[in-house]
C-alpha cells in the first residue's frame, strides 16, 4: 500500500497532472482511518464546520443571496441545504435543475461546500414535500392509515412511491455528477428527513396489516443472529425476551407491543430509503445518510416518528440494506454526550446535521469532534445566527486552525474533548501515562460557570489544548517515581498547520504552575510542557 502511494505522484507526473488534480478526481467518501471514520474530500480528511438552513430558505435564490456571504463570514465551511422533490420535478418526468445549479453557483462564490437534504417522500414524519402530482394521486401513491383514516403521509409499503422517489433522486444525482464531479462542492446527501409514522406506532393500511401478519423476513432474523453480540442492548433484550425466534409474524418475534410496531416500521422505511439511496448512488456515489428525530426517554413510538433510525432500531436499518453509509441524530437534547455515544457505536461515525447552535453549540462541537471522532457539526437555522462575532463563529474559527491536528489525533485516538458545567464540573482522562484531571476553572476565588475544550497529546510530556473556562492537572499513573510539574505554558495559534507561539503564561495565567489554565474570557490555544522532579 505504502509503495503504491509513493508511486502516485510519479504516475501523476507521467500523466502531466499535479497530485492535487489527481486527488480531486476522487469523489468525497468515507474512509476508516485508525480509530476514526473520516470524510475524505480531495484526498484529505475534512471536518464539516457547518449549519443547516431553515427548510424554505434555499427554495429561492434571491432569498439566499445575502445569506451565503454571512455564513462565509462566520467561518462556516459547509451548508446543509434543503432541496425538495416538488421543486425539481414539478410535473412527472419534467425535471428542472435551475435551482440546483443556482445554489451550487452561490455556494462556490461564497467558498462553501454543501450537503443537500433530499426533502422527498417524508419530512418530519409527514409528506408535505412531494410534488402535487404525487400527493393528489392517493391510489397510485397510497397513504398511511391511522385509526381507520388515511393521513397526509405516504406509506413506505408502496413500491410505486419508492420508484417515483428513486427515479427523481437518481436524476438529481446524475445531474450533480455532471455539474460537480470536478469541484466537489456537494459532499454528501441526506436522504429524506426524520422519517417515521407520527400519530401512531405503525401503518394500518391494508397492505401494511397484511405484511405485519406475515413472517418476519428471514434476512432480518439472520442478521440479528449474525450480529447478536453487537446489537444495540435494548433490541437484543427485546429479541431475547421473546425467545430469540428466527421465524414468525412480527408480533411473535418481537412481542405484541408498540415496540414491535416500531421495528416493523423501521424495516419498511429502511427498505424504502436504502432502495432510493442505491439508485442515487448508482448515478453518483457520494456519502448518503438518514437523520433521526430523537425519542424522549419513555416516549411511545408515534409521539416521535415511529420507524426512524433511533438507536434501538438502527440494527434493523442496517439489516435492511447497505446503501446508506451512516445514521445521524438531530441532536437538540440536553444529554448531548449520551446521544453522541448512542450514535457513535458499532461502526457508525458521528455527524449531526441538526443541533443547537449559539453558546451551546459552540461548546458541544468540541465534544463531538474531540471525544467522539465526529466529522461534522451543523446547528439548525444557521442563518439566524450568522454573526461573525458570535460564539459559534469563534469556535469554528479556532477549530479550523486546528483541523489538521484534530483529524490526525482522531485517527490515533490521542485526543479528548469535553464540556463542563455546574452539574458536571470535572472529567478525568488517561493520556500518555498521566491521569489528566480537567475541572471548571477557578482562580483567586473566581469560578467559571462553564468550560469546554479539547486536549491532544502531541509528544513526550507535551500537550496542546484549546477551549475556555477550564484548568488541567496531570498526575503520573505510576504511584512511585518522580513528581511532575509544568515546565512552561505558551499560548499560540496554528497558521497553515504551523505553531506560532505567543505569550509565555507561567504566572497567574497558569496559577503559578499549579494548573494548566484556559481563561473563561475567550477561546485560546495553548501548549504545555511538563517536567519531572524528585
Ligand atoms: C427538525 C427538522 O428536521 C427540521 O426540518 C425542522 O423542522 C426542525 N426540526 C425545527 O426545529
Amino acid at each position: 500500500m505504502k509503495n503504491r502511494l509513493l508511486l502516485l505522484p510519479i504516475f501523476a507526473l507521467f500523466l502531466g497532472l499535479g497530485t492535487a488534480s489527481l486527488f480531486s478526481q476522487e469523489t468525497p467518501h468515507l474512509e476508516k482511518r485508525g480509530a476514526a471514520t473520516q470524510l475524505i474530500v480531495d484526498g484529505s480528511p475534512y471536518l464539516i464546520l457547518g449549519g443547516e438552513l431553515h427548510n424554505s430558505s434555499s427554495s429561492n435564490l434571491e432569498y439566499m443571496k445575502p445569506i451565503w456571504p454571512s455564513l462565509e463570514a462566520m467561518g462556516l465551511n459547509t451548508v446543509v441545504t434543503p432541496l425538495s422533490w416538488e421543486l425539481i420535478e414539478p410535473r412527472e418526468s419534467a425535471f428542472d435543475f435551475t435551482l440546483v445549479d443556482g445554489l451550487l453557483a452561490q455556494a462556490r462564490a461564497a467558498h462553501e461546500r454543501m450537503v443537500f437534504l433530499w426533502l422527498a417522500s417524508w419530512k418530519n414524519g409527514m409528506s408535505s414535500y412531494p410534488p402535487v402530482w404525487v400527493k393528489s394521486d392517493t391510489r397510485r401513491f397510497p397513504r398511511v392509515v391511522l385509526n381507520g383514516n388515511e393521513i397526509e403521509l405516504l406509506s413506505p409499503a408502496s413500491a410505486a412511491t419508492q420508484e417515483a422517489d428513486a427515479r427523481a433522486f437518481a436524476a438529481l444525482m446524475k445531474h450533480i455528477k455532471e455539474v460537480d464531479s470536478r469541484d466537489h462542492t456537494v459532499l454528501m446527501m441526506q436522504v429524506e428527513n426524520e422519517v417515521g409514522v407520527l400519530g401512531g406506532s405503525r401503518d394500518h393500511s391494508e397492505a401494511a396489516d397484511k405484511a405485519f401478519a406475515s413472517p418476519v423476513p428471514a434476512e432480518l432474523t439472520a442478521y440479528l443472529k449474525a450480529h447478536r453480540e453487537s446489537l444495540y442492548p435494548e433490541l437484543k433484550a427485546l429479541w431475547d425476551a421473546n425467545g430469540d425466534k428466527m421465524a414468525g409474524a412480527w408480533a411473535e418475534v418481537f412481542g405484541d407491543s408498540a415496540r414491535a410496531d416500531e421495528i416493523f416500521m423501521a424495516w419498511n422505511y429502511a427498505r424504502f430509503v436504502h432502495g432510493v439511496t442505491a439508485r442515487g448512488k448508482a448515478a453518483y456515489n457520494i456519502p448518503m445518510y438518514v437523520n433521526t428525530w430523537l425519542m424522549g426517554d419513555n416516549t411511545p413510538p408515534g409521539d416521535y416518528p415511529s420507524g426512524g433510525p433511533e438507536p434501538r432500531v438502527m440494527d434493523i436499518w442496517k439489516a435492511a440494506g447497505s446503501a446508506l453509509d451512516f445514521y445521524a441524530p438531530d441532536l437538540y437534547a440536553s444529554n448531548f454526550s449520551d446521544w453522541c455515544r448512542r450514535y457513535h457505536r458499532d461502526g457508525n461515525p458521528l455527524f449531526m446535521p441538526e443541533a443547537q447552535g449559539r453558546t451551546t453549540g459552540a461548546a458541544n462541537v468540541f465534544y463531538a469532534l474531540g471525544e467522539e471522532a465526529g466529522f461534522g457539526f451543523s446547528p439548525f437555522a444557521i442563518e439566524d445566527e450568522a454573526d461573525p462575532k458570535g460564539d459559534l463563529a469563534a469556535s469554528y474559527r479556532l477549530l479550523a486552525t486546528l483541523e489538521p491536528l484534530i483529524v490526525a489525533h482522531q485517527i490515533d485516538g490521542t485526543m479528548h474533548g469535553f464540556v463542563l458545567n455546574q452539574g458536571s464540573p470535572s472529567v478525568d482522562f488517561v493520556m500518555q501515562g498521566y491521569t489528566v484531571h480537567i475541572t471548571l476553572d477557578e482562580i483567586f476565588g473566581n469560578h467559571a460557570e462553564n468550560g469546554f475544550g479539547l486536549i491532544m497529546a502531541t509528544g513526550k510530556d507535551e500537550f496542546i489544548g484549546a477551549g475556555k473556562g477550564f484548568r488541567v492537572l496531570f498526575t503520573p499513573l505510576a504511584a512511585s517515581g518522580p513528581k511532575v510539574g509544568i515546565a512552561a505554558v505558551d499560548e499560540g495559534v496554528f497558521e497553515n498547520g504551523k505553531w506560532i507561539p505567543g505569550r509565555r503564561l507561567n504566572g497567574d495565567e497558569n496559577d503559578q504552575g499549579k494548573g494548566w489554565r484556559f481563561t473563561p474570557r475567550q477561546l485560546t490555544t495553548e501548549k504545555v510542557k511538563l517536567y519531572h522532579f524528585e
